[in-house]
Order: structure tokens, then sequence, then C-alpha cells
């Protein structure tokens, strides 16, 4: 990319940052409003004007009242109409830059926030992958650290340990994923950590097999394995000082795991009265424990606040949680979401440890799928 062409566009790095540092900056989704609905960057202005840049209309934005006052992003899917939508901004006298790679790229994007937990001497960070919904975190405790369900590049844990004086000496996983490339085998590799996965047929690398009961100690802390199949068959929760519950994806904040991916219709149903059990378990833990899940069903905003509740408060909000397991079988295998694109090549790669060749947003485009709620 030459020089002038750099000076129109921002990547997505540099938005992030921008967003991070809450430096004031307008970012104008021109999408179709469908295109929207899936997902969006947290706090933009949405004006649905693609249709119109696309055919050449050079009052496509002239309606919409954006700020002059401060610097304008444009998105669109892959970065080519927000060009457009820019240059027409320029022309009436905005600074404005295009996201190259449109929210394609932005499925990088990710935040973090600071989980509290008293009576527990480990410090939580919560790393969120708002571009695509995906939590993982980052547990630190004398200068030791765990990493569960790592999602983003290895580099992004490494400086967020780094910036904590810790090494991160552990990684887990909480399943085989199916929504997104795992990058936790890559970061043990890079890191030189243990890399524990639940007890499993399914992987074809090498890994230090978890099973129920299984505890491991970060500094004074100490994180206890909670089989909890439902899921996947080994999907497995994780139990930090009786405090922090890392459900993974078997309990959200607003809905339970779906159990059908890989699974014939009665798989799924056996899966769906292992979850239920699952659930039960996990929900007779002490009511203010915190859950925290691995994913979350709306871009995380750039706020520092934690994307939790205490298991009192799941309850409460999830009514699957307090039915019949008869009951919960019909109202689960009921609400089944569409299955997530590319969930097949993404689980083979999954469990043979390897990334794609080339950009791994391909595989990883849209919205995860992976709650019953
Ligand atoms: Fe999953």
């Amino acid at each position: 990319m030459n020089r002038q062409v750099s000076r129109l566009t921002i990547d997505v790095d540099e938005l992030r940052a921008m967003l991070e540092e809450h430096q004031s900056v307008t970012v104008l989704d021109i999408r179709k409003t469908e295109d929207r609905a899936e997902w969006s960057i947290p706090g933009s202005m949405h004006v649905d004007a693609y249709e119109a840049l696309k055919a050449g209309d050079p009052d496509a934005l002239a309606a919409t009242a954006i700020p002059m006052d401060a610097p304008v992003v444009t998105i669109c899917g892959a970065g080519k109409v927000s060009f457009t939508a820019m240059e027409q901004l320029r022309a009436r006298g905005y600074d404005a830059r295009s996201l190259t790679g449109g929210m394609k790229a932005w499925s990088l994007a990710w935040n973090s926030a600071e989980v509290t937990l008293p009576g527990s001497a480990a410090t939580v960070i919560q790393v969120r992958r708002t571009g695509k919904g995906c939590l993982s975190y980052l547990i630190g405790d004398g200068g030791q650290a765990a990493v569960i369900d790592a999602a983003l590049d290895p580099a992004v844990y490494r400086r967020l340990a780094a910036e904590r004086g810790w090494l991160i000496t552990q990684v887990l996983d909480t399943h085989v994923h199916a929504d997104h490339l795992s990058r936790s085998r890559l970061l043990a590799q890079r890191t030189g950590a243990t890399l524990h996965v639940p007890e499993q047929d399914r992987v074809s690398y090498s890994f230090d097999p978890i099973h129920d009961g299984d505890t491991f100690s970060i500094g004074s802390s100490q994180i206890t394995a909670l089989h909890t199949p439902g899921h996947t068959l080994e999907s497995t929760s994780y139990l930090l000082d009786g405090k922090a519950l890392f459900t993974g994806d078997t309990l959200f904040l607003t809905g339970v795991g779906r159990p059908d991916l890989e699974a014939s219709p009665e798989q799924a149903r056996a899966r769906a009265r292992l979850l239920h059990a699952s659930l039960a378990r996990l929900t007779a833990l002490p009511p203010e424990a915190v859950i925290l899940p691995g994913h979350t069903s709306e871009p995380a905003p750039f706020d520092d606040h934690p994307i939790s509740a205490t298991i009192a408060g799941v309850i409460s909000r999830v009514g699957m949680l307090r039915l019949s397991e008869e009951a919960f079988l019909d109202a689960i295998l009921a609400r089944i979401p569409p299955t997530p694109p590319n969930h097949a090549r993404i689980v083979a790669l999954n469990e043979a440890g390897e990334m794609p060749d080339g950009d791994p947003t391909d595989l990883e485009a849209g919205a995860n799928r992976c709650a019953v709620s």
C-alpha cells in the first residue's frame, strides 16, 4: 500500500487502540441493516448506505448528521465500499479513514477487563475477542499465569501477562471448539507452558489430559477441573479458588451450550441429557460464585467491565436451568440455532491442532452461535 492510500485507511490494531484509549472517534458502519444485525463494533453509528454507495450515488451520506469535530472511521464488510464512503466524507471536509479489511478483519479485535474476586489472591483478566464474541481468560498469581480458551494470537496473552510480571505456565482448553480456531496449542508452544486439554480421543497432538477433580496451582491459587459433558462429551469447566467458574460453552449468562454440533439427532438428545446433569452440578455451587463464560452474544464494549454474573443471577435469568430433565430436553432441542459456518473444517483443524495457511478470519467469519437461549 502506498503512502497516500495508507493515510486514507486505518487498520484493526490502530482502531482498536483508539477505542481502548477512549479517543474521540466516530465509527460509521455503512453496511446493510441485516448485516449489522449479525455483529457490529461497540458504540458505532449506523447508516444503511451500502447499496447507494455501491451504485455510485454521490449523496449517499449527505442526509446523515455525522459530527464534524472528531475523526470518522468508515466500516463495511471487507473494506471496499467503506473506502468510497471515506472519499465522499473527505470531499465534504471530514477527517475520514476507511477500516482496512472491514468487519472480516475486525474479527480479531479484542479488549480486556479485570475481574474482581474477593477471597482469591488471583487476578483474572477477561480477554474479549470483541470482533467475534469469544471470551478467554488470563489468571495470574505469584508471578505465574494460566490462560483458558486462547482465541487470539499468542502475542496478546504474552503482552498482557508481561505487563503484570507474569509468566504463562499453564494453558487450558475447556473443550474442542467448533466456532473458532483454538490458539492454545500455539500459545503453549510459544511460551513453553504445559498444554492441558480434557481427556478425549479426538485430538491428534500431544497434551496433558485433564480429568474430573484434577487441580492446578497458579501461585497460591488453585484451579479445579469439573467434567461437565453436554455441549461436547469432553467439555470441562474450571473452578478457581471456589470463587470463579470458567464454564466454556456449557453455561452462558443468558443461555446454555448447544448439544448438537458433530452429533446425530439421537446423539444430540443424549448430550442434552448429559448437559442437564452438568448444569445441575454447576448451579449447585455457591450462589455467589462468579460465572465467566466462553462466549458472549453481544460485542464486548471497550468499557473495562467484565462480562460475568453470579450463579444465583444466572439461575434467575436463564429459565432453562429451572426445568425438569424432560422439559429441558424438549426446550433445548426445539431452540437449536443455525449451525456456525465452517464448523466441520474448524473442528478438523482444532482436532489436528493446526492453524490454516493464510488468514484465519476467512474460516472464522460470522458471529458465534454456541448458545441456546
Ligand atoms: Fe464450543
